[in-house]
């Protein structure tokens, strides 16, 4: 019998016990034993719930039992989280977490704990919800070296991006009905403004480079300032906005962005909507792969911790190694990250002398985009771009084109 501990009775730790009530005969099978849920880790004692029994809310309980093989993290958040996740590792429990907050900013370490205690740390779930990308990564592709990673890898705000783009709804309007549906959260900065997408970028990247990508160095923009006459010039363009999270090689380095883009619709990224998720890959044998599904959510998400928790039991005193150091990823500068550009100009502005600032610029009118109008620009570096912006103060806003 292998025997789980799940920290945290929220969204995500209530499905994984779920997914275990309901296939657990199909996970034993896989397993080659059965598999039980013996402690849930919860604030509050839930009366009258299916595991009331299994409730409590002292995780020195679960972590000085000796019967408990495996412990999974869906408690959210850094801390206590990470404490936990250490403290569980160290008294030699296997563990499985949800939880990239912990895993961007901890994951070498405690990698390096599960390989010196000889069990397994893993985080499926971590980046893309139900989608595998984790174990693809480090189990599938390692005969390649990964030259890019794209994604939309947020589903709060790909469903706000897709709803603006169909209806032509401002951002607040769709971000309050997003709220009401239970797609955003009552704070939805960490989704709106990068900051989830960001720790997910890092960590896949992380992953493919085996040094450790510090979130916090990556250059990140949110979708908050997407308006519907962006909306309106995307479409007259035929193009899709995205909130694009995304890593490329160049030699020892690695460019890394997080911000919102005008996506051709040749673009492999350019069809996935609502609340899904995606990832582009390419290898430098490969060529491209895509991962494309149900990026967040109870079920989908507890469908990956579970496939984990099979994973960790078939391995309870066999680490499987995952190259992730704690030694930085060389990140190259953005100033020479290179896109065409969508620009915003002040109707007042010279056009002819707009259009001899940007290389391989055009001008796109809008019929209704009173007091502007838009500029196509070739690729251009970043650093390039923003000194011609400060220069012609005419410009109101740019948006990166892929
Ligand atoms: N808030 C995240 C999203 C949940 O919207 O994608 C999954 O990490």
């Amino acid at each position: 019998m292998v025997k789980v501990a799940v920290l945290g009775y929220g969204t995500i730790g209530s499905g994984v016990v779920e997914v275990i009530d309901v296939n657990g005969k199909v996970l034993a099978q896989r397993i080659g034993e059965e598999i039980e849920v013996v402690h849930i880790l919860d604030r509050v004692k839930r009366p009258g719930d299916k595991h009331e029994d299994l409730i409590t809310d002292d995780i020195d309980k679960i972590l000085s039992d000796p019967e408990v093989d495996i412990v999974v993290e869906c408690l959210g958040g850094v801390e206590p989280a990470h404490t936990f996740v250490k403290n569980a590792l160290l008294a030699g429990k296997s563990v499985t977490t949800s939880n990239k907050a912990v895993v961007a900013k901890y994951g070498p370490e405690l990698i390096a704990i599960a390989r010196e205690k000889n069990i397994n740390f893993m985080f499926e779930a971590s980046v893309g919800g139900g989608i595998p990308i984790i174990r693809p990564l480090n189990v599938c592709l390692t005969g390649d070296v990964i030259e890019e990673i794209t994604g939309i890898l947020n589903g709060t705000t790909n469903y706000i991006l897709t709803k603006m783009m169909t209806e032509g709804a401002e951002y607040a309007e769709v971000l309050k009905e997003a709220q009401s549906l239970g797609y955003a959260e009552a704070d939805p900065t960490a989704d709106v403004e990068g900051h989830d997408a960001c720790r997910k970028i890092a960590i896949l990247t992380s992953l493919v480079d085996g040094a450790m990508l510090d979130f916090e160095e990556i250059s990140t923009e949110g979708i908050s300032k997407i308006d519907a006459v962006d909306v309106k010039y995307a479409k007259a363009l035929g193009k899709n906005i995205k909130l694009l999270a995304m890593s490329k090689k160049a030699g020892d380095g690695y460019y890394a962005l997080v911000a919102p883009f005008f996506l051709g619709s040749d673009h492999p990224l350019a069809g996935v909507n609502g609340v899904f998720n995606a990832i582009f890959v390419h290898g430098n044998m490969l060529g491209d792969a895509m991962f494309y599904g149900s990026g967040a959510g109870k079920l989908p998400t507890a469908s990956a911790v579970v496939a984990d928790v099979v994973e960790l039991a078939k391995n309870l005193h066999n680490h499987i190694p995952v190259c992730w150091e704690d030694k930085p990823v060389k990140l190259l500068p953005k100033d020479d990250m290179v896109f065409a550009r969508f620009l915003r100009v002040k109707a007042s502005a010279d056009k002819q002398k707009i259009l001899d600032m940007f290389a391989d610029a055009r001008i796109v009118e809008l019929a209704d985009a009173a007091g502007e109008f838009g500029v196509v620009t070739g690729p251009m570096m970043e650093k390039a771009l923003e000194e011609k912006i400060a220069q012609s103060q005419d410009v109101i806003k740019a948006i990166r084109i892929v």
